[in-house]
């Protein structure tokens, strides 16, 4: 695929959200977060690159104490479809024990990291495990990952912008859009 050396919104075939939209629901996700979490100091594990925009903007809108982690976690390797084999760097001095956990990343889709991030941070024996994702893709899963804050139900389409990319473009996309691929 060759793709525009400048515009990026030109890339896009459509816009799926704009960013009005996205500052709407991420306003209204902090409010269930922090009556949520209300009395509690959130310990946010926060799952990289995808999810920076989304636990920027969510965790500047909660006025609760927050302790932030970031995880990268990676799936794709580039393409357009999941590889299945998850890479992630848990950093060896993190400990939750104890702690009101809120796990956040991008998008939820086939579960796989979803899932294998909430079995790690179980096994630290967290007082609450809470997960948020901005995009919750209408798919089967391969495995269940329970997510509590779903900011938008998507169709299974591959979408980019506002964190997300395709081979590492597009993350600075301030909407969430589909790209125009090669059929
Ligand atoms: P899962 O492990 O299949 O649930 O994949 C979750 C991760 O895959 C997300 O955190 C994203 O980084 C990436 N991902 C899934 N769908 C998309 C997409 O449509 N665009 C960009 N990245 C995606
Ligand atoms: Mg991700």
């Amino acid at each position: 695929m060759t793709l525009s050396p400048t515009g990026i919104m030109s890339d896009l075939d459509r816009v799926l959200i704009d960013a009005d939209a996205i500052r709407r629901r991420v306003t209204a996700l902090a409010a269930q977060v922090a009556a949520d979490f209300a009395g509690q100091t959130i310990t946010v594990v926060a799952i990289m690159d995808g999810g920076l925009f989304f636990v920027a903007d969510l965790l500047r809108e909660i006025d609760l104490p927050v302790r932030l982690h970031t995880l990268s976690a990676s799936s794709y390797h580039g393409g357009t479809q999941t590889s299945g084999e998850l890479r992630l760097n848990w950093p060896a001095a993190l400990d939750l024990a104890g702690h009101h956990v809120l796990l956040l990343d991008d998008i939820l889709d086939t579960g796989l990291t979803l899932a294998a991030v909430q079995e790690k941070i179980r096994a630290q024996q967290p007082a609450a495990l809470r997960t948020g994702v901005l995009l919750g893709k209408k798919r089967k899963r391969l495995r269940e990952a329970a997510a509590e804050y779903v900011g938008f139900e998507i169709e299974d389409e591959f979408v980019v912008g506002y964190g997300m990319d395709y081979q590492g473009r597009f993350r600075n996309l301030p909407c969430i859009g589909i790209l125009r691929l090669p059929s």
